[in-house]
């Protein structure tokens, strides 16, 4: 019998923002030796050119002309995804509030999802993947082999955006009332809303430490692996 070949899963984790996934995601991929991809970035890189072009957050055939004509690069590495626009590094420019906004606006149109979502399965077609955002269990990679919808309580999820951005000059109340808004875009649009999956594991991160989340997608991953492994057995 030949040796077991070690299966190269596919992760999907979605959630609202600040309910941790991205922290989670990149320190579970260095775990497993996986690439981690920030889906968001892209939608991110679109909003920063239809910022720098003046364009609206709502006209979706100008959206969709751009991101066609635009050079989106995601370049995933253990330090984090870095992202080109344009071959310029606009890693640190699209965290920023605008830009979070503009993502959430941009993201609500179907004819851009349709073109995120290609380009996101092109990502993940080899496997060995953690990838996070708002629609990978339900839309992107709905056979995921694992699924996990990571939550936290609103309040939790403000006060650690506000923590992760507190250098940036934005108030503490513009921020909450960014959050709350974007969340209700998110989760209210008619195409890819955000929604735990059929069959994920909902895990509500408000009382858990970072390591506890860890563990316990660490526990959902080995479970998957071993019967994962028999396939190749
Ligand atoms: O994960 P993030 O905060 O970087 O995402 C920014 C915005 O992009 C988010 O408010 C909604 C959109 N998004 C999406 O619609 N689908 C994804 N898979 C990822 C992000």
């Amino acid at each position: 019998m030949s040796e077991p070949v070690p299966a190269k899963l596919i992760i999907a984790i979605d959630g609202p923002a600040g309910a941790g996934k991205s922290t989670i995601a990149s320190r579970l991929a260095r775990k497993l030796g996986y690439v981690n991809l920030e889906s968001g970035a892209l939608y991110r890189a679109l909003a920063l050119k239809a910022i720098q072009c003046d364009a609206s957050f709502d006209d979706e055939a100008a959206l969709l002309e751009l991101v066609r004509k635009s050079q989106m690069k995601l370049e995933p590495s253990l330090g984090g995804n870095r992202v080109l626009l344009d071959g310029r590094d606009v890693t640190q420019r699209i965290r920023d509030e605008d830009v979070s906004q503009a993502a959430s606006r941009v993201s609500v149109h179907p004819k851009i999802r349709e073109w995120m979502v290609t380009r996101l399965r092109e990502f993940g077609r080899e496997g060995g993947i953690v990838m996070e955002g708002r629609d990978i269990a339900t839309k992107v990679f709905p056979n995921a082999d694992v699924k996990i919808f990571l939550d936290a309580d609103p309040v939790i999820r403000q006060r650690r955006r506000i923590q992760q951005q507190s250098s940036r000059g934005a108030s503490a109340e513009a921020m909450a009332a960014e959050l709350r808004e974007r969340d209700r875009r998110d989760r209210t649009r008619q195409d890819s809303p955000l929604v735990p999956a059929e069959g994920s594991a909902i895990l509500d991160s408000t009382a858990l430490s970072e390591e506890e989340v860890l563990r316990r997608l660490e526990e959902l991953v080995a479970e998957k692996l071993k019967t994962a492994r028999l396939r190749y057995a």
